[in-house]
């Protein structure tokens, strides 16, 4: 068990290594809320502490002035249902492809929406990757297996993973409507009962990728218990709020998410994004409240984006950044993968094992938080996946399929 004693050596350890990061990448954070101290001041030392206390006030505080709180109807098990409406051998004969459409009988009316599959054909059970996808749908459609850096279905399928995306616009609009009765929303509940509190439109693609994951539970190709989440930039953040809401992803990567995804915002960071900026351009994303409280409030704002990251542990977490992406402010999200590691601690896990800012080129992958710096801009590309499945692999997920595999 966790002393005071070790608790304050950990806390000057942070310290100085924030002092060592802040020369490697030029600026700290400054008076971070505390990831291992409740809002009531109580010390959390032991992972049942954590998990009892902590954990549950931070993914409520979460719901309620982030992401928006998502009616507990659109999750119930048996509202859902799936249907396989194509499925074929693709890529030579090397995987199987499903089309599959997802059947929601919502409150308020029926709410369909479509995902694909790719399942490298093997003897057992694969791991997977769910791809949270935002461009258009060309990149996603299956109809033709193309070579998208976005989503490299072949080169994931070559490596020895399944993967199965769905598109955020099949799901809810990613620019503002103006209402929220549409999508999945119009089929839970009446635009007029929303709230400062309702779910936004990361919490409603989050919903999507459970469901994807419902799916996955039934499918014996798939080994469920190795599945991953991967999303881009507003696809990143919804990747986190899949893997804070829904445990069953044992795996998440958060790609160039930014500014309410993984970037901290107890930093300054001039050329990146702010929460008072949201109304002016996303309203729809978060819930109402976000922005109305916490606008010009980031250095003062008693949570911040690594107590998030924490709520993933003890399960892999991957953060990766693009070095001129500073829109999405590269260090603060560094900052919250290396300050989150305190909650893999609890569980005798190691977080990010790094002391510096990577320079470009650079994957620090020794822990159970992985982060790398691709040289380059704003995008998902292919080597930001190889990282994800070069950091799945590491802890195992390829060993035991390589003695799986007919040609293993
Ligand atoms: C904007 C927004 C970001 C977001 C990005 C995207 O740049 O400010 O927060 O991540 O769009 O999703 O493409």
């Amino acid at each position: 068990m966790r002393t005071k004693a070790n608790a304050c050596a950990r806390r000057l350890i942070c310290s100085a290594i924030a002092v060592a990061a802040a020369c490697a990448c030029g600026v700290a954070p400054e008076n971070v809320p505390e990831l291992l101290r409740t809002f009531s001041g109580v010390d959390v030392k032991t992972k049942d502490e954590w998990e009892k206390a902590r954990a549950p006030e931070l993914l409520d505080r979460f719901q309620k002035d982030v992401y928006g709180r998502r009616p507990a109807t659109a999750d119930e098990r048996g509202r859902i249902s799936f249907k396989v409406y194509d499925e074929r051998a693709v890529m030579g004969g090397k995987a199987v492809r499903k089309l599959v459409r997802a059947e929601f009988d919502g409150p308020l009316g029926k709410f369909t929406f479509p995902f694909n599959v790719y399942i490298p054909k093997t003897r057992s059970p694969v791991p997977a990757f769910v791809s949270i996808c935002l461009k258009h749908r060309s990149k996603v459609d299956a109809g033709n297996v193309i070579s998208s850096a976005y989503w490299p279905v072949e080169h994931i399928v070559g490596r020895g993973y399944a993967t199965i995306g769905f598109l955020t616009e099949d799901v809810a609009a990613e620019k503002n409507t103006g209402s929220f009765a549409h999508g999945v929303f119009k089929c839970v509940e009446q635009a007029e009962s929303r709230t400062d509190e309702s779910w936004g439109t990361i919490s409603a693609w989050a919903w999507a990728a459970s469901r994807v994951m419902d799916w996955i539970e039934t499918e014996p190709a798939i080994d469920a218990r190795r599945v991953g989440v991967v999303g881009h930039s507003r696809g990143g953040k919804t990747a986190l709020w899949t893997g804070a809401t829904d445990r069953r992803f044992a795996l998440v990567c958060s790609n160039d998410s930014g500014a309410h995804g993984a970037k901290l915002n107890h930093i300054r960071l001039p050329k990146s994004e702010d929460i008072a900026s949201i109304p002016k351009y996303f309203p729809n994303w978060y819930c109402a409240k976000y922005p109305k409280k916490y606008g010009g409030r980031e250095m003062t704002m008693e949570f911040d984006q690594h107590e998030l990251l924490a709520l993933i542990a003890p399960r892999l977490l991957c953060v990766g950044s693009a070095s001129e992406d500073d829109w999405a402010g590269q260090p603060g999200e560094w900052w919250s993968a290396k300050l989150a590691s305190p909650a893999w601690e609890l569980y005798g896990r190691n977080g990010l094992v790094a002391e510096r800012f990577p320079a470009p080129g650079e994957a620090q992958q020794d822990g159970d938080v992985s982060y790398h710096l691709r040289p380059g801009k704003h995008f998902l590309t292919s080597y930001d996946w190889d990282r994800y499945i070069d950091f799945a692999d590491r802890h195992g997920w390829k060993e035991r399929r390589k003695s799986e595999t007919p040609n293993g």
